[in-house]
C-alpha cells in the first residue's frame, strides 16, 4: 500500500483546519519557496519533477509556468480551476472539502514562481459547501499572514479570491473559465493568444487544476527526484482515481501513476457488481475512447500508457460498465450531455452534438437504420479539430470508439427494431 500523499486527510482527522495542518508540516513548502528558492528554481524543480496537469490535458506544469513572461508590464494572474464538471470525476471536491490548505499552499508557491500577486479559485456552481470550506481556510491563512501583504515577512504579497460559476461544463475549459471570471458568458476563446500571454483581463495567466496545485508542496518539500520515482518517470506522481459504475467499491482512490486498470477494478474496486462480466471502461471521464474488457485489463493507468493503448487518461474518472449495459443507451447519455453543454459558438459542435444525440435516440428506440451507423462516424469525424475548443472532440472520441467496438449491439437495435436490453427481451447475440 502506497503512502497517502494527496489523501493524507484520510489519516489525519480535521486536516482541513489550519492548526492541524500546521502541526502536520503544513506551509513548510511555502516557507522554503519564499525564503530559500528563487522563482526560477521553483519552476525548474517542478519542471524536473515531470508533474503533468491533472485537469485533463496532461500538460507539463513547470513548462506551462515558464511561458509566463518574466518582466511582464501587466499583472500576472493564477486561476485555480475547481470547476470539476467532467462526468465521473470527483477528486477536486474531496480535496477542497478535506485539504483546502494543501491546495492553497500550491497556489502560493505557483504564484511566487510566476510572479502573480492575485489568484482566483474558480469553483463550479454546485460547490457551495466546498466554497464555504475554502473561504474559511483562506480566512484562516489571512489571519496567520500566510496570505495578504508581505506574507510571513517575505516581502511577497498575494491576494486570493474565490469565484463560483453558475453550473456549466464549459466554464471548466480554461478560456471559457477566464471569460466567466471576467463576468461574461463562458464562450471559449480562439488561441493564440494563449492564456500565458493574454489570459484574465488581457494579462498573462496560469490556469491549473486543484489536484495539480496540490501536488506542488510535496514536490517542493521532498524534491523532484522523489516525485518522479513514483510511477513512470515521464508521467509520475500520486494520482487520484475516481472509480464509478458497476464495481462493488466505487470511490476515490490514491494510487501511484501506472497502476494497472485491472487491479483498480478487481482488487481496489472489489470487482464487478453481482459477479457479472466486465464489458467496457472509459478511463478518463466521458470525453475519451472506451476500452473493451479485453483492452482494459492490459492497460496501466498513466498518461502515456493509456494514450499508447488508444484512449486518454483525462481526469482519471474511471467509468466501469458490465455486461448488462446497453452501449447504445450509454453513448446516448454521453451525447445528451455534450449536446446540452455545447456553448453553441461553433457550427460543427452545436449541430454535430445535436445530430449525434438525435441519431442515438432513434437507434436506441429501435427506429434507426443501418446507414445511421455510418452517419454517426461521419458526423463525429467532421466535428473533430474544426472547433474553437475540444468539447466537440469530447463527443467525437466516444462515438468513434463505441460504434466500431460494439457494432453488433448497434446493429441488433436496427435488426430487432428495439433495444435488446429491455427486461426480459433478447440479448444482442440472440438477435444476430
Ligand atoms: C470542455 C472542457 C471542460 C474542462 N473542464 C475542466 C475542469 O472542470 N477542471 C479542470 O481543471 N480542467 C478542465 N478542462 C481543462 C482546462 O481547459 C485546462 O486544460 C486545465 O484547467 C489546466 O490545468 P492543468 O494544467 O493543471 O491540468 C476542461 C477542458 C475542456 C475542453
Ligand atoms: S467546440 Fe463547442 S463548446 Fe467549444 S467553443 Fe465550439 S461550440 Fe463552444
Amino acid at each position: 500500500m502506497m503512502e497517502r500523499i494527496l489523501t493524507r486527510w484520510m489519516d489525519i482527522p480535521e486536516l482541513r483546519k489550519l492548526d492541524v495542518y500546521l502541526a502536520n508540516g503544513g506551509y513548510k513548502a511555502v516557507r522554503k519557496a519564499l525564503f530559500e528558492m528563487k522563482p526560477e528554481e521553483i519552476i525548474n524543480e517542478v519542471k524536473s519533477s515531470n508533474l503533468r496537469g491533472r485537469g485533463g490535458a496532461a500538460f507539463p506544469t513547470g513548462v506551462k509556468w515558464s511561458f509566463i513572461p518574466k518582466e511582464s508590464k501587466k499583472p500576472v494572474y493564477l486561476c485555480c480551476n475547481a470547476d470539476e464538471s467532467e462526468p465521473g470525476t470527483f477528486a477536486n471536491r474531496y480535496e477542497l472539502e478535506n485539504d483546502p490548505h494543501g491546495m492553497l499552499e500550491g497556489v502560493i508557491i505557483a504564484c511566487r514562481a510566476v510572479g502573480a500577486h492575485t489568484a482566483y479559485v474558480y469553483l463550479r456552481g454546485e460547490f457551495s459547501i466546498q466554497k464555504k470550506i475554502l473561504d474559511g481556510a483562506i480566512a484562516e491563512a489571512y489571519a496567520k499572514n500566510l496570505l495578504g501583504k508581505n506574507i510571513i515577512r517575505s516581502g511577497f504579497d498575494l491576494e486570493v479570491y474565490t469565484h463560483r460559476g453558475a453550473g456549466a461544463y464549459i466554464c471548466g475549459e480554461e478560456t471559457g473559465l477566464l471569460e466567466s471570471l471576467e463576468g461574461k458568458r463562458a464562450y471559449p476563446r480562439n488561441r493564440p493568444p494563449f492564456p500565458a500571454i493574454q489570459g484574465a483581463f488581457a494579462s498573462p495567466t496560469v490556469v491549473n487544476n486543484v489536484e495539480t496545485l496540490s501536488n506542488v508542496p510535496h514536490i517542493i518539500n521532498r524534491g523532484a527526484d522523489w516525485y518522479k520515482a513514483i510511477g513512470p518517470e515521464k508521467s509520475p506522481g500520486p494520482k487520484l482515481f475516481c472509480l464509478s459504475g458497476h464495481v462493488n467499491k466505487p470511490g476515490l482512490y490514491e494510487l501511484p501513476m501506472g497502476f494497472p486498470l485491472k487491479d483498480l477494478i478487481y482488487d481496489v474496486g472489489g470487482g464487478i457488481l453481482d459477479g457479472k462480466a466486465l464489458k467496457g471502461v472509459i478511463p478518463g471521464g466521458s470525453s475519451f475512447p472506451i476500452f473493451t474488457a479485453e483492452e482494459a485489463v492490459k492497460v496501466n493507468m498513466d498518461f502515456d500508457s493509456v494514450r499508447a493503448a488508444g484512449s486518454l487518461m483525462g481526469t482519471a474518472g474511471v467509468m466501469v460498465m458490465h455486461e448488462d449495459t446497453c452501449m447504445v443507451d450509454a453513448l446516448k447519455t454521453i451525447a445528451h450531455f455534450y449536446h446540452h453543454e455545447s456553448c453553441g459558438q461553433c457550427t460543427p459542435c452545436r449541430e454535430g452534438c445535436g445530430w449525434i444525440e438525435k441519431l442515438l435516440i432513434d437507434l436506441e428506440a429501435g427506429r434507426g437504420k443501418m446507414d445511421d451507423l455510418k452517419i454517426l462516424i461521419d458526423v463525429a469525424v467532421n466535428m473533430e479539430g474544426n472547433t474553437i475548443c475540444v468539447l466537440a472532440d469530447s463527443l467525437s472520441m466516444p462515438v468513434k470508439s463505441f460504434v466500431p467496438k460494439y457494432r453488433d449491439e448497434f446493429e441488433a437495435h436496427v435488426k430487432l427494431g428495439r433495444c435488446p436490453f429491455k427486461t426480459g427481451e433478447q440479448k444482442p447475440a440472440e438477435a444476430a
